[in-house]
């Protein structure tokens, strides 16, 4: 029996020491499994003398509930154990936003290509395109602006060296297009009447200030068939402003204007309260030009390889910018493209906020900034 003492010692040490569940269930078997010491020793009994076999049954009875005993107490100390270490490696931080938040933003200026988009492909407009390095023939001379002709003035151009030492001859020389009326004669080009295009782009011209920047965007449009007159000119725009600027009703006017493109041309102005402080479309005493526009000139239409005697057209250019600036507010042009994330976070739109005249042009499921 003073061999069991020891023994019983030394297991419940053993159980004490037992860091993990696996191991102290390795001693559990080991004491009290089939062939565990305590269960060969409770075998051994039958071997014993009468008497004896009462007195080291006891004992034995009373060793093997101390171990388990202390099996149990020590699996309740493990098991904790366990799960508190679970429970720290899957704590969460709860001071991070809920989901990931959404990150990317529209810039105002794609938003309002949209926008222009919607509006126009609902009156039945295509969109056209034409390359932002452009041959003079069709930036000026085919929209009626031969070499000389002093309305080449009205823009500042940026002329392409056209030869390898980097000298250019300037009758001859590419340009980055200084207006996206090139369109015009391109789409003149390559389809028959009727034509009803927009063409929106990117446009350039030497100039810098709060409302002017090298690069900017401008929307071009076209619509040549028989019998157009300036009524469909003003009906269309009419349309349009009313659309963009998202009101029931907009005062509008048409002062006489020149381009050398169109002819009769004017310039588009709508109704605004100007304050200090703010500017209000659709209401008060001031006038804010927004677009230039016109009959199409004949002379553009014999370039464009149409019969002037049979068809006529009207035309327009807006700035896609300056549009921005006016439906969101946004005083300084130059800032459009500082690539400031921060500004981009303030003026820009969610991702998934498509326009639609039926869905909202710039208000939809209130998702915008
Ligand atoms: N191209 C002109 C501009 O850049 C705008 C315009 C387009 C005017 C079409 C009339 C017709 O200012």
């Amino acid at each position: 029996m003073e061999d069991m003492e020891s023994l019983k010692e030394q297991i419940l040490n053993n159980i004490k020491a037992a860091n993990d569940i696996k191991a102290l269930e390795d001693i559990r078997i080991s004491v009290m499994g089939k062939k565990g010491l305590i269960t060969e020793q409770m075998k051994s009994l039958g071997t014993l003398p009468l008497e004896q076999k009462i007195e080291t049954g006891k004992k034995l009875n009373v060793i093997k509930s101390e171990i388990e005993q202390a099996l149990s107490t020590q699996k309740q100390v493990l098991e904790e154990k366990e799960l508190n270490e679970k429970l720290k490696k899957e704590t969460i931080d709860i001071t991070l936003p809920v989901r990931p938040e959404v990150q990317g933003r529209i810039h105002p200026v794609s938003k309002i290509y949209e926008e222009v988009v919607a509006i126009f492909g609902q009156m039945g407009f295509e969109v056209a395109e034409g390359p932002d390095i452009e041959d003079q023939f069709h930036n000026f001379n085919a929209l009626n602006m031969p070499a000389n002709h002093p309305a080449r003035q009205m823009q500042d151009t940026f002329y392409l060296p056209n030869t390898n030492d980097g000298s250019f001859d300037m009758d001859n020389s590419y340009v980055i297009r200084t207006h996206t009326s090139g369109i015009q004669i391109r789409t003149m080009e390559s389809k028959k009447p009727p034509i009803r295009i927009i063409a929106p782009g990117r446009t350039y011209r030497s100039d810098y200030d709060a409302t002017h920047t090298p690069m900017f965007h401008q929307v071009e449009g076209l619509v040549i068939d028989k019998n157009i007159t300036m009524a469909h000119l003003k009906g269309c725009l009419y349309d349009f402003v009313k659309a963009f600027f998202e009101l029931d009703e907009i005062p509008v006017r048409y002062r006489p204007s020149y381009f050398p493109f169109t002819e009769p041309s004017a310039e588009m102005d709508i109704g605004c309260l100007k304050t200090k402080t703010e500017l209000k479309i659709g209401a008060g005493n001031d006038w804010l030009e927004i677009l230039g526009c016109g009959m199409v000139h004949p002379n553009v239409l014999k370039a464009g390889g149409i019969d002037p005697e049979q068809y006529q057209g009207f035309a327009f250019g807006v700035g896609i910018d300056r549009l921005a600036m006016l439906k969101y507010g946004i005083p300084d042009l130059r800032t459009f493209f500082e690539s400031d994330v921060r500004w981009l976070k303030n003026y820009g739109f969610a991702p998934l906020d498509f326009s639609s005249l039926t869905g909202g042009l710039s208000n939809n499921g209130g998702q915008t900034r």
